[in-house]
């Protein structure tokens, strides 16, 4: 059987991977494709509890607590949501992924790299995005877009994310091959174009 896609976008937070997700999602429909369409955190089920510790808890929260709800919640995505539909044929397109836990937890918030990429591989039984496309936008634009109602994890501050766009960056410099860096500022035909340039190369 013909195995899918696995279509993961990344970025921080108001780089305008929603839009993007959605516009491709539309295209390859309309080509006749399958297309799921799903998140970390909080796909269905368990996920949506998950979510909801990890963004709106407000006691404390250990960093090391954060990476572990955040893999626990990609454990149980990949096995019972995206393994399934990879397995049937269909194009899953994931808004964010292992990648979001490098640049958060790994250069956000300062934690063990080698660590963090073993725990990955752990949680999602090796499985690895076909390709990868992360926003890239300056932390000013990021802090307006999310405007003031913020939850725990856009509350961590400006550094915090200088840290976090910085990991981004070299998590493409590393993996050029499934990487791509698109300037999430440009036009949002010209990058909506760019990705499906990528895509079509590997349908
Ligand atoms: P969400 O509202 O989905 O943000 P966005 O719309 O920007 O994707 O919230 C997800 C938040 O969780 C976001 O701030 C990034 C963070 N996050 C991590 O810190 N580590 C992770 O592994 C994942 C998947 C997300």
């Amino acid at each position: 059987m013909k195995k899918g896609l696995f279509i993961t976008f990344e970025g921080i937070d108001g780089c305008g991977k929603t839009t993007q997700i959605e516009l491709l999602k539309e295209s390859l429909e309309e080509k006749g494709y399958t297309v799921l369409l799903t998140r970390e955190p909080g796909a269905k089920g368990l996920g949506e509890k998950l979510r909801e510790i990890l963004l709106n808890y407000d006691g404390e929260v250990s960093s090391n607590c954060e990476s572990f709800l955040f893999l626990a919640d990609r454990a149980q995505h990949i096995d019972t949501i995206i393994k399934p539909a990879i397995d049937k044929g269909v194009i899953v397109l994931c808004d964010r992924h292992t990648d979001s836990t490098v640049a958060y937890q790994g250069y956000g918030r300062q934690l063990d790299l080698e660590q963090i990429y073993q725990l990955n591989k752990i949680a999602t039984n090796g499985i690895i995005p076909d390709i990868t496309f992360i926003l890239d936008i300056d932390i000013d634009t990021s802090l307006q877009r999310i405007g003031k109602g913020r939850d725990r994890m856009e509350n961590s501050g400006r550094e915090f994310f200088e840290r976090v766009r910085k990991g981004y960056i070299e998590i493409s410099e590393k993996e050029p091959q499934r990487v791509k860096l698109l300037q999430g500022n440009s036009p949002i035909k010209d990058i909506q174009n760019k990705i499906s340039d990528y895509v079509q190369g590997l349908l």
